[in-house]
């Protein structure tokens, strides 16, 4: 009786374990990246699509044209690091929503607690004529993607 009792509790530990990596492969394949995508680079569209000056919401950036063209900005803040600092069209500054730093539209600091500013990330046009972000290469605060 024991031994049959051990049985079934080996197989069915064998079937918890088979599911459990078959649902991990299922659950990798549905949030794996398309060939377009790659870690840290945020597709914005055609240029065209940004005709007037602005700021424009990205996963994890923003992406601001003004008279001299393009620029992004982690929206990463400097402070402890919130994944999302947002945009007051009203006041024309970005907000942190955690512990309320504010910066300007070039992501210089306005106040804190944060010290440092928002980080000037690349802008670049792809072969597909698409502005394309890339999160892991900072820039100078002036660069600019002139369209
Ligand atoms: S993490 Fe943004 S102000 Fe603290």
């Amino acid at each position: 009786m024991d031994n049959k009792f051990s049985r079934r509790k080996f197989i069915s530990l064998c079937f918890s374990i088979l599911g459990f990596f078959l649902f991990k492969d299922a659950l990798s394949f549905l949030t794996s990246k398309t060939g377009d995508e790659q870690e840290g680079m945020i597709s914005f569209g055609r240029p065209e699509d940004y005709p007037a000056p602005g700021v424009y919401k990205g996963n994890g950036a923003w992406l601001v044209r003004d008279a001299r063209g393009f620029f992004a900005l982690n929206s990463r803040c400097s402070h402890l690091g919130c994944s999302v600092v947002e945009w007051d069209e009203g006041r024309g500054i970005f907000i942190c929503p955690c512990h309320n730093s504010k910066y300007g539209l070039d992501g210089s600091v306005l106040e804190g607690p944060a010290a440092a500013p928002l980080k000037p990330v690349q802008v670049t046009v792809d072969g597909k004529g698409n502005i394309v972000v890339d999160l892991k290469q900072q820039v100078p605060k002036d660069s600019r993607l002139a369209v």
